[in-house]
Protein backbone atom coordinates (compact mmCIF):
# COMPACT_ATOMS: atom_id res chain seq x y z
CA UNK A 1 0.00 0.00 0.00
CA UNK A 2 1.29 3.48 -0.59
CA UNK A 3 1.35 6.28 2.29
CA UNK A 4 -1.63 7.83 1.14
CA UNK A 5 -3.77 4.37 0.17
CA UNK A 6 -2.84 3.30 3.94
CA UNK A 7 -3.78 6.80 5.50
CA UNK A 8 -7.36 6.48 3.59
CA UNK A 9 -7.34 3.30 4.31
CA UNK A 10 -7.10 3.91 8.01
CA UNK A 11 -8.92 7.31 8.30
CA UNK A 12 -11.84 6.61 5.62
CA UNK A 13 -14.29 5.11 7.75
CA UNK A 14 -16.80 7.55 6.80
CA UNK A 15 -17.05 5.42 3.92
CA UNK A 16 -16.96 1.53 5.49
CA UNK A 17 -19.84 -0.43 7.25
CA UNK A 18 -18.52 -2.85 9.04
CA UNK A 19 -19.23 -6.60 8.77
CA UNK A 20 -21.95 -7.31 10.73
CA UNK A 21 -23.18 -10.72 9.79
CA UNK A 22 -26.62 -9.66 10.60
CA UNK A 23 -29.06 -7.70 7.47
CA UNK A 24 -28.15 -4.04 7.17
CA UNK A 25 -29.92 -0.89 6.77
CA UNK A 26 -28.62 0.26 3.63
CA UNK A 27 -30.95 3.09 3.08
CA UNK A 28 -30.28 4.33 6.77
CA UNK A 29 -26.71 3.88 6.28
CA UNK A 30 -26.44 6.13 2.74
CA UNK A 31 -28.71 8.36 4.02
CA UNK A 32 -31.13 7.76 2.01
CA UNK A 33 -33.04 5.23 -0.04
CA UNK A 34 -31.67 5.60 -3.31
CA UNK A 35 -31.54 1.98 -5.60
CA UNK A 36 -28.09 0.54 -4.42
CA UNK A 37 -25.50 -1.25 -7.05
CA UNK A 38 -23.35 -3.91 -5.51
CA UNK A 39 -19.94 -4.12 -7.23
CA UNK A 40 -17.92 -7.55 -6.11
CA UNK A 41 -14.00 -7.50 -6.03
CA UNK A 42 -13.85 -3.43 -7.44
CA UNK A 43 -10.10 -3.99 -7.47
CA UNK A 44 -8.53 -0.41 -7.54
CA UNK A 45 -11.91 0.80 -7.36
CA UNK A 46 -11.38 2.94 -10.49
CA UNK A 47 -14.47 1.94 -12.29
CA UNK A 48 -16.75 2.36 -9.00
CA UNK A 49 -15.42 5.50 -7.89
CA UNK A 50 -16.52 6.62 -12.14
CA UNK A 51 -19.77 5.14 -12.21
CA UNK A 52 -20.59 6.83 -8.91
CA UNK A 53 -19.86 9.87 -10.08
CA UNK A 54 -21.90 9.76 -12.83
CA UNK A 55 -24.71 8.06 -11.03
CA UNK A 56 -25.13 10.49 -8.40
CA UNK A 57 -28.84 9.07 -8.19
CA UNK A 58 -27.96 5.83 -7.22
CA UNK A 59 -25.89 4.34 -4.33
CA UNK A 60 -22.96 1.80 -4.44
CA UNK A 61 -21.98 -0.71 -2.27
CA UNK A 62 -18.58 -2.46 -2.75
CA UNK A 63 -17.48 -5.14 -1.80
CA UNK A 64 -13.06 -6.49 -1.81
CA UNK A 65 -10.74 -8.09 0.51
CA UNK A 66 -7.81 -6.34 -1.78
CA UNK A 67 -6.88 -3.72 1.21
CA UNK A 68 -4.98 -1.40 -1.25
CA UNK A 69 -7.69 -1.33 -3.40
CA UNK A 70 -9.82 -0.38 -0.69
CA UNK A 71 -7.29 2.21 0.33
CA UNK A 72 -6.96 3.63 -3.21
CA UNK A 73 -10.94 4.11 -3.43
CA UNK A 74 -11.41 5.87 -0.14
CA UNK A 75 -8.73 7.82 -1.77
CA UNK A 76 -10.67 8.45 -4.87
CA UNK A 77 -13.97 8.50 -3.37
CA UNK A 78 -12.35 11.77 -1.11
CA UNK A 79 -10.39 13.61 -3.80
CA UNK A 80 -13.67 13.34 -6.21
CA UNK A 81 -16.01 14.36 -2.87
CA UNK A 82 -18.49 11.84 -3.64
CA UNK A 83 -20.74 10.43 -1.04
CA UNK A 84 -22.72 7.64 -2.83
CA UNK A 85 -20.24 4.95 -2.15
CA UNK A 86 -19.63 2.47 0.75
CA UNK A 87 -17.29 -0.25 1.33
CA UNK A 88 -17.30 -3.26 3.26
CA UNK A 89 -14.33 -5.56 3.76
CA UNK A 90 -15.38 -9.24 3.80
CA UNK A 91 -15.86 -12.34 1.27
CA UNK A 92 -18.53 -10.79 -0.91
CA UNK A 93 -20.63 -14.47 -1.00
CA UNK A 94 -20.82 -14.11 3.06
CA UNK A 95 -22.29 -10.44 2.92
CA UNK A 96 -24.50 -11.13 0.07
CA UNK A 97 -25.78 -14.40 2.23
CA UNK A 98 -25.72 -12.79 6.09
CA UNK A 99 -26.00 -8.56 5.05
CA UNK A 100 -28.70 -8.27 2.14
CA UNK A 101 -32.35 -9.11 2.26
CA UNK A 102 -33.81 -10.87 -0.76
CA UNK A 103 -35.33 -8.39 -3.36
CA UNK A 104 -33.47 -5.53 -2.30
CA UNK A 105 -30.54 -4.43 -4.47
CA UNK A 106 -31.13 -3.28 -8.13
CA UNK A 107 -27.75 -4.28 -9.76
CA UNK A 108 -24.60 -6.59 -8.94
CA UNK A 109 -21.48 -5.29 -11.30
CA UNK A 110 -18.54 -8.07 -11.48
CA UNK A 111 -15.67 -6.80 -13.57
CA UNK A 112 -13.02 -9.41 -14.41
CA UNK A 113 -13.41 -11.54 -11.40
CA UNK A 114 -10.50 -13.93 -10.31
CA UNK A 115 -10.88 -16.60 -13.43
CA UNK A 116 -9.04 -19.39 -11.30
CA UNK A 117 -7.87 -21.16 -14.64
CA UNK A 118 -6.32 -23.94 -13.35
CA UNK A 119 -9.01 -26.95 -13.49
CA UNK A 120 -8.44 -28.20 -9.57
CA UNK A 121 -9.06 -24.17 -8.60
CA UNK A 122 -12.37 -23.89 -10.93
CA UNK A 123 -14.39 -24.40 -7.10
CA UNK A 124 -13.17 -21.17 -6.43
CA UNK A 125 -14.98 -19.14 -9.22
CA UNK A 126 -17.19 -16.77 -7.68
CA UNK A 127 -20.28 -16.83 -10.51
CA UNK A 128 -21.26 -20.44 -10.13
CA UNK A 129 -24.02 -22.21 -9.08
CA UNK A 130 -24.99 -21.73 -6.06
CA UNK A 131 -23.75 -18.37 -5.72
CA UNK A 132 -25.57 -17.02 -8.92
CA UNK A 133 -28.89 -18.32 -7.03
CA UNK A 134 -27.78 -16.15 -4.56
CA UNK A 135 -27.48 -13.13 -6.54
CA UNK A 136 -30.62 -13.85 -8.05
CA UNK A 137 -32.89 -13.78 -5.07
CA UNK A 138 -31.03 -10.32 -3.93
CA UNK A 139 -32.15 -8.52 -7.00
CA UNK A 140 -35.22 -6.55 -7.02
CA UNK A 141 -37.59 -7.14 -9.84
CA UNK A 142 -36.14 -5.61 -13.16
CA UNK A 143 -32.82 -5.38 -11.41
CA UNK A 144 -29.75 -6.81 -13.66
CA UNK A 145 -26.40 -8.37 -13.32
CA UNK A 146 -23.45 -7.53 -15.01
CA UNK A 147 -20.11 -9.37 -15.39
CA UNK A 148 -17.74 -8.92 -17.39
CA UNK A 149 -14.47 -11.15 -17.79
CA UNK A 150 -11.70 -11.91 -20.17
CA UNK A 151 -11.30 -15.76 -19.39
CA UNK A 152 -13.59 -17.70 -22.28
CA UNK A 153 -13.84 -21.02 -20.28
CA UNK A 154 -15.19 -18.59 -17.28
CA UNK A 155 -17.24 -16.87 -19.40
CA UNK A 156 -19.21 -19.40 -20.81
CA UNK A 157 -19.76 -21.17 -17.43
CA UNK A 158 -20.84 -17.89 -15.64
CA UNK A 159 -23.04 -17.25 -19.06
CA UNK A 160 -24.84 -20.53 -18.37
CA UNK A 161 -25.19 -19.60 -14.16
CA UNK A 162 -26.53 -16.86 -14.78
CA UNK A 163 -28.84 -17.19 -17.43
CA UNK A 164 -30.12 -20.23 -15.79
CA UNK A 165 -30.69 -19.10 -12.20
CA UNK A 166 -34.13 -19.14 -11.24
CA UNK A 167 -36.13 -15.90 -12.05
CA UNK A 168 -33.27 -14.51 -14.52
CA UNK A 169 -33.83 -13.59 -18.07
CA UNK A 170 -31.02 -13.03 -20.60
CA UNK A 171 -32.36 -10.55 -23.31
CA UNK A 172 -29.00 -10.72 -25.41
CA UNK A 173 -29.73 -14.52 -25.49
CA UNK A 174 -26.30 -14.76 -25.56
CA UNK A 175 -23.21 -12.53 -24.68
CA UNK A 176 -24.24 -8.82 -24.54
CA UNK A 177 -22.61 -6.05 -26.34
CA UNK A 178 -20.21 -3.93 -24.38
CA UNK A 179 -21.70 -0.59 -22.89
CA UNK A 180 -20.04 2.64 -23.14
CA UNK A 181 -20.29 3.78 -19.79
CA UNK A 182 -18.39 0.61 -18.17
CA UNK A 183 -14.89 2.17 -17.31
CA UNK A 184 -11.89 0.28 -18.57
CA UNK A 185 -10.50 -1.47 -15.73
CA UNK A 186 -6.66 -2.40 -14.84
CA UNK A 187 -7.79 -6.15 -15.19
CA UNK A 188 -9.18 -5.55 -18.27
CA UNK A 189 -6.16 -3.85 -19.85
CA UNK A 190 -4.08 -6.94 -18.50
CA UNK A 191 -6.24 -9.01 -20.95
CA UNK A 192 -6.46 -7.02 -23.48
CA UNK A 193 -2.37 -6.70 -23.23
CA UNK A 194 -2.87 -10.83 -24.21
CA UNK A 195 -4.79 -10.56 -26.85
CA UNK A 196 -7.76 -11.85 -24.90
CA UNK A 197 -11.09 -11.63 -26.08
CA UNK A 198 -13.49 -9.81 -23.21
CA UNK A 199 -16.59 -11.09 -22.84
CA UNK A 200 -19.84 -9.34 -21.28
CA UNK A 201 -22.35 -11.43 -19.36
CA UNK A 202 -25.68 -8.74 -18.57
CA UNK A 203 -29.06 -10.51 -16.94
CA UNK A 204 -31.92 -9.24 -15.71
CA UNK A 205 -34.54 -10.29 -12.78
CA UNK A 206 -38.41 -10.74 -14.33
CA UNK A 207 -40.33 -12.22 -16.73
CA UNK A 208 -38.98 -12.02 -20.38
C1 LIG B 1 -8.99 -9.92 -11.03
S1 LIG B 1 -9.36 -8.71 -9.84
C2 LIG B 1 -10.39 -7.54 -10.72
C3 LIG B 1 -10.41 -6.21 -10.07
C4 LIG B 1 -11.21 -5.12 -10.81
N1 LIG B 1 -12.63 -5.41 -10.83
C5 LIG B 1 -10.69 -4.90 -12.20
O1 LIG B 1 -11.42 -5.21 -13.17
O2 LIG B 1 -9.57 -4.39 -12.34
C6 LIG B 1 -10.53 -9.53 -8.79
C7 LIG B 1 -10.77 -8.81 -7.47
O3 LIG B 1 -11.79 -9.50 -6.75
C8 LIG B 1 -11.45 -9.54 -5.38
N2 LIG B 1 -12.11 -10.71 -4.80
C9 LIG B 1 -11.88 -12.00 -5.13
N3 LIG B 1 -12.70 -12.82 -4.45
C10 LIG B 1 -13.47 -12.02 -3.66
C11 LIG B 1 -14.50 -12.27 -2.72
N4 LIG B 1 -14.89 -13.50 -2.46
N5 LIG B 1 -15.07 -11.23 -2.12
C12 LIG B 1 -14.67 -9.95 -2.39
N6 LIG B 1 -13.69 -9.65 -3.27
C13 LIG B 1 -13.10 -10.67 -3.89
C14 LIG B 1 -9.93 -9.63 -5.37
O4 LIG B 1 -9.37 -9.18 -4.15
C15 LIG B 1 -9.54 -8.76 -6.56
O5 LIG B 1 -9.31 -7.43 -6.18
Amino acid sequence: MSRAQERSYEEGTRFRIPYTGVPADFASLFGNPRPLTVEIGFGMGTATAEIAAANPEKNYLGIEVFKAGIGKLIWELERRSLSNVRIIERDAAEVLETMTAPGTIAAFHLFFPDPWPKKRHHKRRLVQRPFAETLASRLTAGGYIYMVTDWEPYAAEALEALSGAPGLFNPYGGFAPGFSWRPQTKFERKGLDKDHRVREIYVVKGAP
